[in-house]
């Protein structure tokens, strides 16, 4: 059920926001302020170290000496929370690896922190996400 509510703003905060969510092709406010108030959510249970959704993304130099095997060794030491991973062959040295892992914030960004810091890893990005349920 929708519920309705006034939110009383100064005159040039509310001119950024419009301006703002209409570059992002929001239609209106409301769903504006609704993607905001789920997006704290996640952050919330990020910080809160609760289940989450996650998926890193790797590129990497497949040159590099040992990365594939340590690369693979840490997706064995992490694979109950690992729920698929995706290999691309960019080129002739670059790879990218997407891995989609579900678990507890903590131990994603263990596993996020173990994969960018290897060398020959060039850019990693952990995007964070939720398993949805308390977001509605
Ligand atoms: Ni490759």
């Amino acid at each position: 059920m929708l519920k309705r509510f006034s939110i009383s703003l100064e005159e040039d905060l509310l001119e950024t926001f419009d301006t703002s969510i209409g570059l992002r092709q929001y239609s209106n406010r409301s769903e504006a302020i609704r993607d905001l108030i789920r997006k704290s959510f996640v952050l919330e249970e990020w910080a809160a170290d609760e289940e989450v959704i996650g998926v890193i993304s790797l590129i990497y130099d497949h040159h590099q000496r040992q990365l594939q095997e340590k690369l693979t060794e840490l997706q064995h030491d992490f694979y109950q929370q690992i729920l698929s991973s995706t290999h691309i062959h960019v080129d002739h040295d670059n790879c990218l690896e997407v891995v989609i892992v579900r678990g507890r914030a903590q131990q994603v960004r263990e596993l996020s922190d173990s994969i960018s810091s290897q060398r020959g890893v060039k850019h990693a990005n952990l995007s964070m996400s939720s398993t949805g349920q308390r977001l509605r």
